[in-house]
């Protein structure tokens, strides 16, 4: 070992070793929220202010089990946001925290490591009912918070599960603007305590971060689409992308959409209808639920193949119920530069209820339909 070497693992050791306990502006930014994205697993998800480790501690069947956050066998250190995959089996009913470790570099054969921070105890409530489930929908919210927590102040009944529609935004250009936005967002209405869907809206498509966000929330088919079930209900989140042909200005050709709904129609086409048999309640989730044409295909027609029973969507600004071949309910969000209008469906004895309150307290949908 020559004297440099010698003086660089003394440095390093040292560094690594009282760096550990140094003040450091380390903590959690945004705190978890756990989202659906189909499959067995959850995905929890939480943004640190540095770089570090993750990982999520949970106690199942008596034992302690601790999940890090890896790539490879190896703990991944390089990113502000976590995201750890649990098995829904596991997290179901139960309590978990959330932990980081600053990791300022990770070198070939040492590491600077800081602070590690963690969460409180969240009790996750993630059961699925049989019945009597409440879907809080929440679309268009385009940085209207303050009228959104206001609308949800006359929504009293607590959710079992949470619906993100898109358009929490307007444009996604920066990491920034996915962890306040999307990530803040789900946590402030999920509590971190039930299940969060997230449905891309088309502004979510628009800016450099757009191509990043899904790396954090991978589903079981490694696109915005999927299936999921929560009791007795079973749903398809559809990724309606852009509301314009790929050659619009606003695209500045950096957009194949015409390639990802060809796909995305293959996929929905070849979903087993059989799978959805059993399901008591059969609703689609797009945040466009305009799909009777969507780009020159009725979307609705495999839809109705696998008997949904109703479109939730949000996109148009408005609140509207539908009447057509399959219904559709458009959930509310921003209806005006002062209006802005949350949703809460109850699956109960084989119906499904509508309810949009505003910021105002006007009750603008109170309806019912048979499942
Ligand atoms: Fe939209």
């Amino acid at each position: 070992m020559t004297i440099f070497s010698l003086i660089y693992a003394m440095f390093v050791a040292v560094f690594s070793t009282v760096g550990a306990y140094m003040p450091v502006n380390f903590d959690i930014k945004v705190e978890p929220a756990v989202f659906d994205c189909g499959g067995e697993y959850y995905s929890v998800v939480w943004v640190t202010s540095g770089k570090g480790s993750g990982y999520v501690t949970y106690t199942y069947e008596g034992k302690e089990k601790t999940v890090w956050e890896t790539s490879g066998g190896l703990i991944k250190t390089d990113d502000t946001i976590h995201s750890v995959q649990i098995p829904k089996s596991e997290l179901q009913g139960n309590t978990y925290k959330v932990g980081s470790q600053r990791v300022g570099f990770k070198f070939g054969y040492n590491a600077f490591k800081r602070r590690t921070v963690e969460s409180k105890e969240y009790n996750f409530n993630g059961t699925p009912k049989q019945d009597d489930i409440k879907i809080l929908s929440i679309s268009d919210v385009h940085y209207m918070e303050k009228k959104m927590n206001k609308a949800l102040s006359y929504i009293t009944e607590k959710p079992d599960i949470v619906v993100m529609l898109g358009d929490f935004m307007s444009q996604m250009e920066y990491k920034s603007d996915f962890v306040k936005y999307v990530l803040g967002n789900a946590h402030n209405l999920s509590g971190g305590e039930i299940p969060v869907v997230y449905v891309r809206g088309n502004h979510e498509t628009r800016g450099e971060f757009g191509a990043q966000a899904i790396k954090y929330m991978p589903s079981e088919t490694g696109e915005y689409y999927f299936t999921f079930d929560f009791g007795s209900l079973s749903a398809v989140v559809i990724d309606s992308g852009e509301d314009k042909e790929d050659d619009h200005k606003e695209y500045s050709g950096l957009v194949d959409f015409a390639t990802y709904r060809e796909q995305e129609y293959n996929w929905l086409c070849s979903l087993d209808a059989s799978k959805f048999e059993g399901a008591k309640y059969k609703l689609a989730i797009s945040h466009d639920p305009t799909l009777t044409d969507h780009f020159g295909k009725d979307w609705t027609a495999p839809l109705n193949t696998l008997g949904v029973d109703l479109i939730v969507g949000g996109h148009h600004h408005q609140s509207r119920f539908i009447e057509e071949t399959v219904p559709v309910f458009i959930d509310g969000g921003k209806l005006g530069d002062k209006v802005w209008a949350a949703s809460m469906l109850t699956l109960k004895d084989g119906t499904i209820s509508m309810y949009t309150v505003d910021n105002n307290g006007n009750v603008l949908i109170d309806k019912e339909i048979t499942a």
